[in-house]
Formats: structure tokens, sequence, C-alpha cells
């Protein structure tokens, strides 16, 4: 999946060769000297996923606004309609009018799309349906592993089968659940929501038990659309839920989303000189911690005002660039920071003292396989780095040239690399770059606008 140079004429260039998710799609990016002014990141994806799953569920008129612009919203969105929700949306203005418990059964096949937490979480409401149904998505979902969710809603007395082995597609014969209690085998936020949305649905109560602590945004969407739910944060995590509870529908503003600001968040703290303000933007514990990371990295970070959303905090943050020293990632933390590892590898070799991240075997089975994504185009910019099973070494003090980057069909990769390439000498042109819509489509606008040169 090559595609040719063709630099142009040296303005950021976006070349859509197909209306689609193509190889041909490529963008060509120049270096920049820093990164100044604001940015305004789309809403959160992993919320907008759940408050529109849970609008389903909720009887009455849920408005959102913020709602986040990616194709990958748009596919639970449409799975939402397709479910029997009358929905309405205009630009990031999504209302969903809720059903309750009982949903109708579809017409044709859910398609997810690109979208494992459509698929995954959906999952979990759909196998508690009177009725059967499909669960389909695109070549790049039909690779990733669905026992994850299969295995624990199968012990719940669901029906499911996936048409290959454990991958999609899934054919989910619904039926009244029972709650258990489960251990999650590996840290996914997207199994435990899925198995917190099954258990609402469920008879009796029903516990999910983390290795390492996840994002929290299931918990508290269904804090926020009325259910009660006992959590336990002390130690690994636990989040208890007893089936049957009504929700109502609500009216809420989506935070920024995090993960996408974090590729202006690096680019910033990696280009000397830059300031950066990033409005409403989510900061949730759970998935903040980047900006733990690169402070003691080096870079300046500040939060300017804080407020409360149905229990997410979101924030303005203002960014300086440092001196960026380096940082070891493992064990939690590589759970907690799980998609913002792509772009932390990508500026890797701009710091002192270089990125060694471990225990992130959970990257070989997103999008795409991201260790091996980043090992490729880390070496195609001329850096040295050792891929490990579950993670990478990318020694610091590196100088990386300009090169034909590839997306592997992977939103966040593509992201990745522009940043990389923004600090690199001389052009690079990275293919499939139209991959970027399925979580931030505003992406390459919003970066040439605060990119100096
Ligand atoms: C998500 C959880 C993570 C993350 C994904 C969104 C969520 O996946 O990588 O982008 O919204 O719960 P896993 O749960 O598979 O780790």
């Amino acid at each position: 999946m090559r595609c040719e140079s063709r630099s142009g004429s040296g303005t950021l260039q976006i070349q859509r060769l197909t209306p689609r998710m193509s190889p041909e799609d490529k963008v060509v990016v120049r270096p920049a000297i820093r990164i100044a002014g604001s940015v305004r990141p789309p809403g959160d994806k992993s919320i907008s996923h759940r408050y529109a799953m849970l609008a389903a569920l909720a009887p009455g008129r849920t408005r959102l606004q913020n709602f986040a612009s990616g194709a990958d919203c748009a596919s639970t969105v449409a799975c939402v309609a397709a479910l029997g929700c009358q929905v309405q949306r205009e630009a990031d203005r999504v209302e969903i009018e809720g059903l309750g418990p009982q949903l109708h059964a579809p017409a044709a096949a859910l398609d997810c799309g690109n979208s494992g937490s459509t698929m995954r979480m959906l999952a979990g409401i759909v196998a508690a349906q009177p009725f059967a149904c499909e669960m389909i998505g695109d070549a790049s979902l039909n690779q990733r592993p669905m026992a994850r969710v299969i295995a624990p809603l199968t012990k719940m007395g669901a029906r499911i089968k996936a048409a290959q082995g454990e991958r999609p597609p899934l054919r989910i014969q619904g039926r009244q659940l029972k709650g258990i209690e489960y251990e999650l085998p590996v840290a996914s936020a997207q199994v435990k929501s899925c198995l917190l949305f099954a258990g609402l649905l469920a008879e009796g109560r029903t516990t999910v038990i983390e290795p390492a602590r996840t994002r929290d945004h299931g918990e508290l969407a269904l804090r926020a659309f009325g259910a009660e739910i006992q959590t336990e944060t002390k130690t690994r995590g636990s989040a208890s839920i007893v089936g049957g509870q009504p929700l109502h529908a609500v009216e809420a503003a989506i935070p920024g989303d995090i993960s996408s600001a974090a590729f202006f968040l690096c680019a910033a703290a990696v280009l000397p000189g830059s300031n950066l303000i990033v409005d409403e933007v989510l900061l949730n514990p759970t998935r903040a911690q980047l900006l733990d990371v690169l402070t003691q990295m080096g870079a300046r970070v500040s939060v300017l005002n804080i407020e409360d959303r149905h229990g997410e905090v979101t924030g303005t943050l203002q960014i300086e660039a440092g001196m960026l020293r380096g940082a070891r990632i493992s064990g939690a933390l590589t759970a907690a920071l799980i998609d913002e590892l792509p772009v932390l590898a990508a500026i890797a070799p701009f710091t002192e003292r270089g990125v060694e991240i471990r225990d992130a075997r959970e990257l070989r089975v997103k999008e795409s396989d991201r260790i091996a994504a980043v090992a490729q185009n880390l070496r195609r910019m001329g850096a040295g780095v050792e891929e490990l099973l579950d993670g990478l070494i990318i020694p610091g003090g590196q100088q990386l040239h300009g090169a034909e980057l590839e997306s592997a069909g992977d939103h966040r990769i593509v992201m990745a690399f522009a940043i990389a390439a923004l600090a690199a000498e001389g052009e690079s042109v990275i293919c499939g770059a139209d991959a970027a819509r399925i979580s931030f489509p505003e992406f390459f606008e919003m970066l040439e606008r605060v990119s100096e040169r």
C-alpha cells in the first residue's frame, strides 16, 4: 500500500482522490517552527458513543451538543436509528427520541463501520433484546477480537455467534440476561461498558472487576441518565449495577476529546516556543494522564478553568513547550494512555532521553497493529526504534527527515505522524490520511491554522 510522494506547492494540502478512506488519499505535511493560538477539539468520542446508546434506552428526547464529529460516532447514531429511535442531527447537535429498555428489531444488519466501540458496547444492549440481529463492520473491524465481549455476555445468557471464530460479523440472538460477577482478563473500558449496559437490562446484579483502572465514562453516563451504580476505585476498580432501573432523557454538552487534543498538546510540547490554548477539553482523571506525563517530561501545562458536566470534568488548558526529557510508560499508566501512545511514540525521538512503552500488547489489536505501524513510520523517517512484542523503545536525541508515511488505515497513526512530520526536516507525505475522519475530520485544517512556519 505505497503511494507516491507528490509534495506540491508548499502549503499543507489535502488531496481527496476518492470520497471514502482509500490508500490514495494523501496529505503533504511541511515542518513547522512552532504551534500557537487556540483549538477546540471535537466532542469526546467515548462519551458520545455512550450517551447515544443510553439515549436510546431512556424514554423521551435526549439533546446532545458538541457531539463527536467523526465517522465512528456517526456509526453509533446510525445503529441507534436502525434500532427504532428517531434521530435528528444538525452539525454537532444530535437529538435522540429514546424508546425505553425495549428497542425495535432492525430491518438489516447493524453496520458498525470502523468502530470497535460501537460493536462491543452495543452488543451488550442488543444481546438483551427480544430479537435476533447481525452486527457487521469494515475490513479493519472484521480483524478485531470480539471474544472479550462474547464470553461474558454468553455467561449472562446471551447467544452470540461470530462468523470467523471470535471475529465479526456477530450474529446475536437476544434474550433475557442474568447478572454476573466478572473479572475482565484484559483492561478494557469498552468491555466494562458493554457489561454494565447489559447489566442494566439484566435480572439481578452485574459486577465488573478490572485488572487496571480504565476510563469510567460508562459509569458516569449511566448515572447521568438516572441509574444507580456502585463503584470502587481504591484498588483495581470495580463497578456494579442492578438491572431493571429506568433511565431518563438528558440535555448535555459533550466535553472536547482529550485524545484528539493529544496531537496538538504533543505538537506544542515538542516544538520550541509553542504556546497553545485548548478550549473546553475533557479532564476526567481516567483520561487526562497525558497531562501529567507531558508535565513530567518538561512541558508547562496549566488548567485555566474547570467545570463539571454530568460528572465529567471539563476545562481549558494552556500548554507551553519545554525541553522534553523522556518517559517510561508501563502497567496501569499504559492502560490509561492507550489512545495517546502512538503520538507519544511519534514525538519520542525529539526528546532528550527517549520513550519506552511496555505492557501495550493491546496496541497490536487496535484499528491497526499500532506497534508495527509506529515502528515502520519512525524508521522511514530515519529513526532508530526497537519493536517489542508489547511495546517500543525509542531513543531520544534523534533528528528525523521527511518521508512517505503509511496510515495503515488507522486514524491515530495518521495524526500521530502528522505531528512527527511537523518536527522533522523536510516534507512528509501521509498516505491514507483520510482515515483521520474516523475520529477527527477537522484535524488537518485545525493543524494548519495553528502551525507557524
Ligand atoms: C475506548 C476504550 C479503549 C480505546 C478506544 C475507546 C472506550 O479501547 O482504545 O479508543 O471508549 O471505552 P479498549 O476498551 O479496547 O481498551
